[in-house]
């Protein structure tokens, strides 16, 4: 049975009422990435940065996973070859629709880490630069997060799943951010068929084979149903 390899990002998240990064109004033009998203910035302004990770934990935390998250989850139940599930977005509205082991190259908001000793932990409701690592005690404790400049989590896994890819799926994403924009062409390159689920084209449009644009809460339920008939 095929492999299917799907890359999320903040599109699938949108209609859960959590906003993208690069579409009108979305987080980069509220917050400057410099700012609150490098480890330049939370070495500026720890507190700042907090501020931002905190808010958009709440945020996350009240969001409910909507019909493309069931969907996808859905698709790892009952798809009888290998559905591995990769996302960018530091939500976790993917293991609240019930899907498992979904890997969050991007690190996740309900993680801690400590820059000293580098234990992780459950992350706490809101986090201060104040707070002590539970191992070390040291008062370096960070969102569990990969910020740029930081290389992603997984990725020695997710380049092996993508050479043993029949299909590739990109849901969501502006294909704007490498490496996850260099994915299409990894699977590409070892002979996978690729397709874009997307509000609209994205800067990787090209790569993909097929592509299918409308709402993630409409489209990715009727891709699953085409492939679980
Ligand atoms: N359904 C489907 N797609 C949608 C929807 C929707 N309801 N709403 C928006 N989109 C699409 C947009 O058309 C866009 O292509 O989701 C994409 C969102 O793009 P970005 O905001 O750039 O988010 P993403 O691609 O996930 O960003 C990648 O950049 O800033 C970093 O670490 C951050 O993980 C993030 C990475």
């Amino acid at each position: 049975m095929s492999k299917i390899v799907i890359l999320t990002g903040a599109g699938i998240s949108a209609e859960s009422g959590l906003g993208t990064f690069r579409d009108e109004g979305g987080l980069w033009a509220q917050h400057r990435i410099e700012d609150v998203a490098t480890p330049e910035g939370f070495a500026r302004d720890p507190d700042l940065v907090h501020e931002f990770y905190n808010a958009r934990r709440a945020q996350s935390r009240a969001a409910q996973p909507n019909a493309a998250h069931f969907a996808l989850a859905k698709l790892q139940k009952e798809h009888r070859g290998d559905i591995v599930l990769v996302t960018q977005n530091v939500d976790s509205l993917h293991e609240a629709a019930g899907a498992q082991n979904v890997c969050h190259m991007h690190g996740f908001l309900d993680g801690a880490l400590c820059s000293s000793c580098d234990t992780r932990w459950p992350a706490p409701p809101v986090m201060s630069k104040t707070r002590q690592c539970p191992s070390c005690n040291a008062q370096t404790t960070r969102p569990d997060i990969v910020w740029f400049g930081e290389m992603p989590y997984h990725m020695e896994t997710i380049y092996h799943h993508l050479s043993e890819a029949d299909l590739f799926v990109a849901i969501g994403t502006s294909g704007n951010v490498y490496p996850a924009a260099g994915f299409v062409q990894e699977a590409a390159l070892s002979g996978a068929d690729t397709l874009e689920l997307n509000l609209e084209a994205s800067a990787t449009i090209s790569q993909f084979a097929q592509a299918e644009f409308g709402k993630a809460s409409e489209i990715v339920p009727n891709w699953v149903e085409t492939i679980l008939r």
